[in-house]
């Protein structure tokens, strides 16, 4: 008879998830269920955090991992977590500006990712919130944290729409999808098509420029086309899911490479600035970021996204938040 895989959980490894709405909760299962590490979950709404923590909780014995999941209002409780994950914030209300929104969530993760990391100092942060980009840079200045310890969550999730995409389309198995997306999350994104293929064959083989093309505008619009299916929130499942590859990751030191928000100090051609690009994620954060060969389209293409990013960064600025 095959023994039961009954294998007690390191209880050591820990990940603090700020914001225990649907990203923030879906994570937090996914991380658990795969034996990955504790969780923490923190809100600023009294006792929802506990709530969820509690169901979670009660879904151990079904699911058959020993992770402890507990549920908090309070910073203390997540202290010496080895990541920090922020997806506290508001979604976008009807009525409400893009520049409205910014300014709300900028707040929140200043003060969230300040907060966090003065508890754990050692922590790996990632950064979910939207607008992403200039989130993430907010959470760097806010922080101090030496770069290749900040990053945010885009890249993995742009290049996963689009991988889903290809496969809708060539009715391909998505994980035989190899697909890299750069630049800024949102409009402004960059998918690199010579570096994206099908089982190795470059897509360009396999698909004409006008469907290549329109895919990509379907990606650009993977978000808002889930919000306008939901009217009540945004995407949740493909962003924790993407979340938890990354914290997969950097606590199993993958060295793995993937598409993220990071830091970029002459990369692509940009500096002072977070933008998706490729990188080697691993037990220390970003590794290395690659740098790749692109064409003159994609190179404008990054230094648009890029611009805009800063436009955003300017208007946060402008607010004189103490960073
Ligand atoms: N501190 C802690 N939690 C906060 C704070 C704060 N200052 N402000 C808001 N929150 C919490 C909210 O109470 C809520 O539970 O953040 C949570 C956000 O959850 P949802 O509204 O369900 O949003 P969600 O769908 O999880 O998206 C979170 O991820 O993908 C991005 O665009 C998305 O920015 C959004 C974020």
């Amino acid at each position: 008879m095959t023994p039961f895989p009954y294998v007690l959980a390191d209880s050591s490894t820990r990940i603090a998830i700020i914001g225990a709405g649907r990203v923030g909760s879906t994570l937090a299962q996914q991380v658990t269920q795969k034996n990955l590490a504790d969780v923490v979950l923190l809100d600023i709404v009294p006792e929802l955090p506990s709530a969820i923590a509690l169901d979670l909780t009660q879904a151990k014995g079904l699911e058959g991992h020993h992770r402890h999941i507990i549920g908090t209002n309070n910073y203390e409780d997540t202290a010496n977590s080895d990541i920090v994950v922020i997806t506290a914030g508001v979604p976008r209300k009807p009525g409400m500006s893009r520049d409205e929104l910014l300014n709300i969530n900028a707040k929140i993760v200043l003060q969230a990712a300040r907060s966090a990391i003065a508890h754990s100092p050692k922590a790996i942060l990632i950064v979910v919130t939207n607008p992403l980009d200039v989130m993430t840079y907010l959470a760097w200045k806010a922080t101090k944290l030496p770069s290749e310890r900040v990053l945010g969550m885009a890249g993995v999730l742009d290049s996963a729409r689009f991988q889903t995409f290809i496969s809708m389309e060539l009715g391909v198995a998505p994980d035989n999808i190899s697909t890299m997306v750069l630049g800024g999350h949102g409009d402004s994104m960059v998918p690199l098509t010579s570096y994206c293929t099908v089982g190795g064959v470059p897509i360009t083989e396999l698909l004409d420029s006008d469907t290549i093309a329109r895919l990509i505008e379907r990606t650009r619009n993977g978000g808002a086309e889930v919000v306008k299916l939901m009217k009540t929130g945004s995407a949740y499942f493909a962003p924790a899911s993407s979340t938890c590859l990354m914290v997969d990751a950097i606590l199993s030191n993958q060295s793995r490479l993937l598409t993220a928000c990071t830091y970029l100090q002459g990369e692509y051609g940009l500096e002072d600035i977070f933008m998706g690009v490729p990188c080697r994620l691993g037990r220390n954060g970003v590794e290395q970021v690659v740098s790749l060969a692109v064409t003159d389209a994609e190179q404008q293409a990054l230094f648009n996204s890029a611009q805009l990013i800063r436009e955003q960064l300017e208007q946060v600025f402008q607010m004189g938040l103490d960073l």
